[in-house]
């Protein structure tokens, strides 16, 4: 932040699992957390999905079930990053790992979900993507081409690119501050986002999690507690003292 006009510089804002996690969703790598019981190798690759796409479906539809139950709603880490997208006066960008719609509900706009989202499926016959809550399976039909067998979650797996790379990278490159919230800095691309905002040398850097995550000291400041507590009471301090 150190040449930024405190009212007009850019924010963005990483977030992942960590942040979903007391509004009753599941992180990844945690004790009780999705790869704890399940393997990666079996449901979130695509040579998963060639060899036994009922399996990865059924991980899928699950999860889908989960979140589409009535009990799961935004958060208050949630809701404090829709305040900031709303009331600061410059751009405000959250890119999120998760592929929950949380942020969407909580009233969030700019947002990219850079590995996909649990409720949209996409058709690898045609590239159809849409909106979807039901259960999925080989023998679902894409709504666009008609095809069976090619509509699968439209999620990233394990060895996919994400989505929106450049758009990232250039945000992450000219904004004032870079946050990053419930992620335990394991997954690349988005473990190695706070070296490119230092690399570009202009943003302030800080860690919300709730243990120190495995780029801890690659970040300016770290706030450790629950997201639900330490969000709001970060942005409270960006609107006051402008980030610092
Ligand atoms: N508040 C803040 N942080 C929390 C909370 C909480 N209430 N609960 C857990 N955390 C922290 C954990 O300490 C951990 O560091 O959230 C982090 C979650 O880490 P992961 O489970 O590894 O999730 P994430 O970093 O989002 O995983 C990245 O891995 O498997 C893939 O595609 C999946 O997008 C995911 C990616």
């Amino acid at each position: 932040m150190s040449e930024s006009n405190p009212e007009t510089y850019s924010i963005v804002v990483l977030t992942g699992a960590g942040i979903s996690k007391e509004s009753g969703l599941s992180t990844f790598r945690d004790a009780d957390g999705i790869w704890a019981t399940v393997n990666i190798d079996d449901v979130a690759t695509p040579e998963a999905y060639a060899r036994d796409p009922d399996r990865v479906h059924a991980f899928y539809n699950d999860r889908r079930r989960g979140l589409t139950d009535p009990s799961i709603k935004p958060n208050a880490a949630h809701d404090a990053l829709a305040r900031l997208e709303r009331d600061w006066p410059g751009e405000v960008l959250i890119v999120t790992q998760n592929i929950d719609d949380l942020h969407e509900r909580a009233g969030s706009m700019n947002l990219i979900h850079m590995h996909g989202e649990l409720l949209k499926a996409r058709c690898e016959r045609c590239g159809t993507v849409a909106p979807w809550t039901l259960d999925m399976s080989v023998r679902t039909a894409c709504p666009s081409c008609g095809r069976k067998g090619g509509m699968r979650p439209h999620v990233v797996w394990f060895g996919e690119m994400p989505f929106m790379m450049d758009t990232i990278y250039a945000a992450l490159e000219t904004c004032g501050l870079f946050l990053s919230i419930g992620t335990s800095g394991n997954v690349y691309p988005a473990a190695g986002f706070v070296q490119a905002v230092r690399q570009a040398g202009r943003a302030q850097t800080v860690e919300i999690n709730l243990e120190p995550s495995e780029g801890a000291t690659l970040f300016h400041d770290t706030v450790y507690g629950p997201a639900t507590e330490m969000v709001p009471q970060v942005v409270d301090q960006i609107f006051r003292y402008g980030g610092g």
